[in-house]
């Protein structure tokens, strides 16, 4: 079986860890699959599903909501892990405040019991943005090792079931951290 790691992005730094969550995953041994959300038609072919997209304006991409609704038939019997991108600096308000705008969006949908839920720093390149977008401050707040340990992490869950199936039983929105 295959593991799909999909994503939504506007500006590619969320494809870019999507790319970095699939190559440490095939390191593991594991067979990836990597897709825009937009592009998975159908999801028989996997047994587990990494989502990834951006926050914008307080709301997790709508790719990745519409992807939600349009598979939860099979998501619901599917390890589910989320990332999102979204703090553009180290203030710990910016962390705390992206992390409560994905898990409001994740709550809505609530017969997703994701087995880990992970926020990631986001990036701001002003050159691809339009005013007034534009005058945002560059920065790059992606932390690579971070990203490859929590792809390591999943890794070791996906190939090992006795690991995968505590974690699905314990996790609830009330202790999924990250
Ligand atoms: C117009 C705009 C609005 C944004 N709104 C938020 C937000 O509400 N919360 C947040 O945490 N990050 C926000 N971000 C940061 C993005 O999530 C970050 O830039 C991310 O890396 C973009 O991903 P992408 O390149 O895959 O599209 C915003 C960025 C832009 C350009």
């Amino acid at each position: 079986m295959t593991t799909l790691v999909t994503y939504a992005t506007k500006y590619g730094s969320t494809q870019e860890v999507a790319e970095t969550i699939a190559a440490s995953l095939r390191q593991q041994g594991i067979q990836v699959e990597l897709l825009p959300v937009r592009e998975v038609n159908t999801l028989s072919n996997y047994s587990e599903v990494v989502l990834g997209a951006a926050i914008y304006a307080g709301r997790w991409h709508k790719d990745a909501r519409k992807f939600l609704r349009q598979h939860h038939a099979t998501l619901v019997n599917l390890p589910v892990a989320i990332f999102a991108l979204g703090p553009l600096s180290d203030d710990e308000k910016a962390w705390q405040g992206a992390r409560a705008q994905l898990d409001q969006t994740l709550a809505r949908f609530s017969w997703l019991t994701p087995i880990a839920v992970k926020m990631f720093g986001g990036v701001i390149d002003p050159s691809k943005l339009h005013f007034p977008f534009n005058h945002m401050p560059a920065g790059d707040k992606r932390d690579w090792e971070a990203i490859r340990t929590w792809a390591n992490e999943l890794g070791t869950s996906f190939s090992s079931p006795t690991t995968l199936k505590p974690v699905l039983e314990n996790t609830t929105p009330a202790n999924i951290t990250g």
